[in-house]
């Protein structure tokens, strides 16, 4: 049965990018005379019922807007069989023929469930923290990088100004890709990431070796789910996004050194406003895969950056935990320590 109504929802923490997807979606979808069904905040619409019908006329002027116009949530409806049940019967109840789910882990993790019980349904890769396996980067990773580079830029004036140890603590609770991206870009002496535990002596080598070769400032970037050697990561607890690692380390170096430190948490600045090109291509080019694979009943997949390509990969690999941050990659960041 072709599919004349598809559904497209945005699930887990915002990212620049999203009104992109759900912009190419609805381009898309009209081409091939598909209605499209906004749900409102993630699978909690689903569940509650709060739906709008999207129209060219809905996604004018998105393309350059952070956040999602659907608005988004981190419900998850598998967690009562009330919740669940409520889901299916809407989504009878609104005759959609199929899904486009744009998300991180967790809400892709609902999304293949929901697949294997039989619901049609695709998936987009979204999430600053670049951590979904089967695709090379998720939109929003650069718009982070970006703000991450451009913040280090500015510590540096002052960082010099002061001869101070300036500590950044970037998103990342579980992988060091922002971290590594944003530090490499914006020239830190030091980027502490969750997959390589970080010893103070070490650390602290490297500063001093640095400062007796004539820099007298240092910029140290850690993400928010690095830990020291020996022990657990840091469990991101509550609301917000700093785990306090940044203020230890800076109090680590700043005891160890005799120097002054400071530290800027960049929290969630790093994921609002304005995608960037590289982002706004990549989210339109995979809202464009999504409803083309809707067309041709290719349900399960969630599609991906491979090389240059859009590809795809099914849910379950793209969601057999996180993608860690490539250690020879992070080798080549290393260079420059010290
Ligand atoms: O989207 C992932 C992420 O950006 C993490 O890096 C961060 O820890 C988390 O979201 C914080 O999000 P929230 O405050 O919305 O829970």
């Amino acid at each position: 049965m072709p599919t004349n109504k598809v559904g497209v929802l945005t699930g887990g923490g915002d990212c620049p990018g999203l009104n992109a997807v759900i912009r190419a979606v609805v381009r898309r979808a009209q081409a091939y005379d598909m209605e499209v069904l906004g749900i409102r905040n993630g699978w909690l619409g689903l569940v509650e019922g709060d739906v709008e019908p999207l129209t060219s006329f809905s996604v004018i002027g998105i393309l350059p807007k952070g956040g999602t116009i659907l608005g988004t949530s981190r419900v998850n409806p598998l967690r009562s069989t009330e919740d669940r049940q409520r889901l299916l019967t809407n989504v009878k109840r609104f005759g959609l023929d199929a899904l486009i789910v744009a998300g991180g882990e967790g809400t892709l993790s609902c999304a293949r469930e929901l697949h294997q019980a039989g619901l049609p349904l695709v998936g987009v890769p979204k999430t600053i923290d670049n951590d979904l396996r089967g695709t090379d980067y998720t939109f929003g990773f650069d718009t982070a990088v970006n703000i991450v580079r451009e913040a280090i830029d500015r510590l540096h004036t002052t960082a010099e100004s002061h001869h101070r140890v300036m500590v950044v603590e970037v998103m990342g609770r579980r992988v060091g890709w922002i971290a590594t991206f944003g530090g490499m870009a914006g020239g830190a002496d030091l980027i502490l990431i969750p997959e390589k535990p970080y010893h103070l002596d070490e650390m602290c080598r490297v500063l001093e070796s640095r400062r007796r070769r004539g820099r007298s400032f240092s910029i140290v970037v850690v993400a928010e789910g690095a830990a020291p050697a020996g022990e657990p990561l840091p469990q991101h607890v509550g609301e917000g996004a700093s785990s306090g690692v940044g203020y230890r380390v800076a109090e680590q170096i700043g005891g160890r050194m005799g120097v002054e430190t400071r530290v800027t948490v960049l929290g969630h600045i790093q994921r609002g406003g304005s995608p960037t090109a590289f982002d706004r291509i990549l989210a339109t080019r995979f809202g464009i895969r999504a409803v083309d694979l809707v067309r041709e009943e290719k349900f399960g997949l969630m599609v991906g950056l491979h090389g240059t390509r859009i590809g795809t990969v099914t849910l379950e690999e793209a969601t057999a935990g996180p993608k860690a941050m490539d250690l020879d990659q992070f080798a080549e960041a290393e260079v420059f320590f010290g």
